[in-house]
């Protein structure tokens, strides 16, 4: 996006009314030090010493710990996990400031094309749908009602799913679309037909029974087909479309989102979605063709925090539920599992013993971790001394993953009697698990630590690098404010400093200076990629706690200079130019004096 000048003023005034220690003691509680504030860190598992600071003057924040900091901005872009814009839409949001469309006209221009190319993909789907539906009535279609009768649908069922019938022929569809308006390419690009060698067209669905797939605003975005002989695949579904994304969408959800039940029934199939659906289970959905995704889990929150597992009775069915459970877990879903019996799936299940006793299934279901438990034992026997620590050693992993006390306390006190050992004792094992993972998070946090460090200073870790680097630091620090950078620029030139951010860095201020202006914090900031706003926000809040700048610039002067000397005389050793070496031994002399 090209960014205008308008564009900059609008960003400016979102910082400005969005005060930062406003806005971040809503996450953490600020501590006043001196003229800034500490916390720990929200952004990070900060338990032990506060390593969060924020500078109310220059509106800043920076962590040691992860390294994150920046401009409010940067602190809701981390927080809430949102990308540049979503966040000042945010902000801008909170403090009643009018978003204005900084897009350009070619971008308007662009996205208005999209808009409608979707709109007319939407139709063309419901024509086809319109198109199916009829069929399954008209002559031809006998099959395919017959088949859906013989599995127990009623005709209102049909309907409301819009379930319908694609001939067996090669371009009824095709034909009957181009008498509406719409052209070949667009069916190709809809997915509903495939163009042969001599660029002609023919349907992708012959002779299967159509399902519809609707998004959550009720529009046509795909077709799953299924087959009525036996040597095909059994279901055909849609490719991917500008309008269709698999991983986003759930076959039924259009209707379970508007269920009263308080959580979702997730299941395998279209068959069983219809079939639970028909006898009063609104709140029934499936994935579409492939294995349960995040985003779907994401989808599934907006609307219930519940949801029960009733995949097929198969293994295939027992494998996806141990995903799906987990991808629940992680998006904060109250996961059961509902284990079929007697009955390969959901549909034949309710066919066979009623929705009363599936109702009753869907009630007594298990917690998904009691299912994953249950799975565990069956692996070993508890009156085996042996096998019953290796049980409770499976088992305590399993527990310390739960967040949630009372929960993981309910558990423990299941295990304990399961196995007739003490509940403490489960517990402090259960307990140390946790604490070592936790430690093992916090290894990994200072080990990319380190490696950030690495990659700014080119991958040398030795000390006297180090105490450049982070004299270096102060230095810049220091020379943001004009007089101690007149105090300095005669000994002192952006090259002093070492290549990448902190030369970038040096040569901006310099820059400022040179052209006699003051530093604004926030333009500064602007010049860094995201990545790199931590560590210049570090480097430019920060509160050295020095009383007299100037005086205090003469250390990291020493150190900078001499290191940059030491530099030079091993590089000319190395070419051997014993003149320059000579000159360059005095000055050093000198300068250590
Ligand atoms: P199932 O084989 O369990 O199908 O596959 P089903 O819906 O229960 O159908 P019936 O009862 O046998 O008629 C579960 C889901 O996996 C996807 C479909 O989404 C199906 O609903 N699937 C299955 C495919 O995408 N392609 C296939 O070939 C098979
Ligand atoms: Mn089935």
């Amino acid at each position: 996006m090209k960014q205008s000048v308008d564009f900059q003023d609008f960003i400016d005034e979102v910082i400005a009314k969005n005060d930062i220690v406003d806005l971040i003691s809503q996450y953490t509680t600020l501590k006043r030090v001196g003229s800034r504030y500490q916390a720990l860190c929200p952004l990070h598992n900060d338990k032990k010493t506060p390593s969060f600071s924020v500078s109310p003057d220059k509106q800043l924040f920076h962590c040691f710990g992860c390294g994150a900091g920046g401009t409010v901005i940067h602190f809701v872009m981390a927080k809430e996990n949102l990308d540049f814009m979503e966040a000042v839409k945010l902000l801008a949001e909170r403090s009643g400031i009018a978003i204005p469309d900084f897009r350009s006209s070619a971008e308007k221009d662009k996205a208005n094309a999209i808009h409608e190319k979707k709109k007319r993909m939407y139709q063309m789907n419901a024509e086809a749908a319109r198109f199916f539906f009829s069929k399954l009535t008209e002559s031809g279609g006998e099959v395919a009602l017959s088949y859906l009768r013989g599995r127990g649908l009623s005709n209102s069922t049909i309907k409301s799913f819009g379930i319908g019938f694609a001939p067996d022929t090669w371009t009824s569809l095709v034909d009957f679309m181009k008498t509406k308006g719409y052209t070949e390419a667009e069916l190709v690009e809809g997915g509903l037909a495939k163009k042969r060698e001599n660029g002609t067209a023919y349907d992708v669905f012959r002779g299967r029974v159509m399902f519809p797939i609707i998004d959550l605003r009720g529009n046509v975005i795909a077709f799953g087909g299924r087959t009525l002989v036996d040597n095909q695949a059994k279901y055909l579904n849609s490719p991917e479309t500008l309008v269709y994304k698999k991983k986003e969408n759930l076959f039924a959800m259009n209707i379970a989102k508007n269920s009263k039940a308080g959580q979702f029934l997730l299941m395998e199939g279209y068959m069983d979605v219809v079939s639970l659906h028909q006898n009063g289970f609104d709140n029934a959905v499936a994935s579409l063709g492939t294995a349960f995704t995040p985003e779907q889990a994401e989808v599934l929150k907006r609307y219930a925090d519940k949801a029960v597992l009733c995949y097929d009775a198969d293994e295939a069915g027992q494998k996806a539920t141990d995903r799906a459970g987990e991808i629940l877990r992680a998006a904060d879903i109250k996961t059961r599992v509902l284990t079929i019996s007697d009955a390969k799936d959901p549909d034949e299940y309710i066919n066979t013993k009623g929705k009363e006793m599936f109702e009753h299934m869907v009630t007594s279901a298990e917690s998904f971790i009691e299912y994953k438990i249950g799975k565990i034992e069956k692996q070993y026997n508890l009156d085996d001394t042996v096998e019953k620590i290796e049980f409770v050693e499976q088992i305590a992993k399993i527990l310390a993953n739960i967040k949630n006390d009372v929960e993981r306390e309910i558990y423990i006190k299941k295990i304990a009697r399961k196995t007739d050992i003490s509940p403490e004792s489960i517990k402090t094992h259960v307990a140390n698990i946790a604490l070592k993972a936790r430690r093992g998070d916090a290894l990994k946090e200072r080990r990319v630590e380190k490696r950030e460090f690495e990659a700014r200073t080119g991958g040398r870790q030795d000390l006297e690098k180090m105490r450049v680097f982070n004299a270096e630091k102060l230095m810049l620090n220091l020379i943001s404010e004009r007089d101690v950078f007149l105090e300095v620029s005669e000994r002192l030139a952006p090259e002093d400093f070492s290549e990448g951010l902190h030369r970038r860095l040096a040569e901006i201020i310099f820059d400022c200076h040179k052209r006699d202006e003051k530093i604004n914090v926030l333009k500064v900031l602007a010049q860094f990629p995201e990545e790199e706003a931590g560590c210049v926000s570090e480097i430019l809040s920060d509160d050295k706690n020095v009383d007299n700048r100037k005086e205090a610039a003469k250390l990291p002067l020493k150190i900078i200079k001499a290191y940059q000397m030491k530099q030079e005389e091993k590089d000319l050793a190395e070419g051997g130019d014993t003149e320059k070496l000579q000159e360059i031994m005095n000055r050093l002399k000198k300068d250590k004096k």
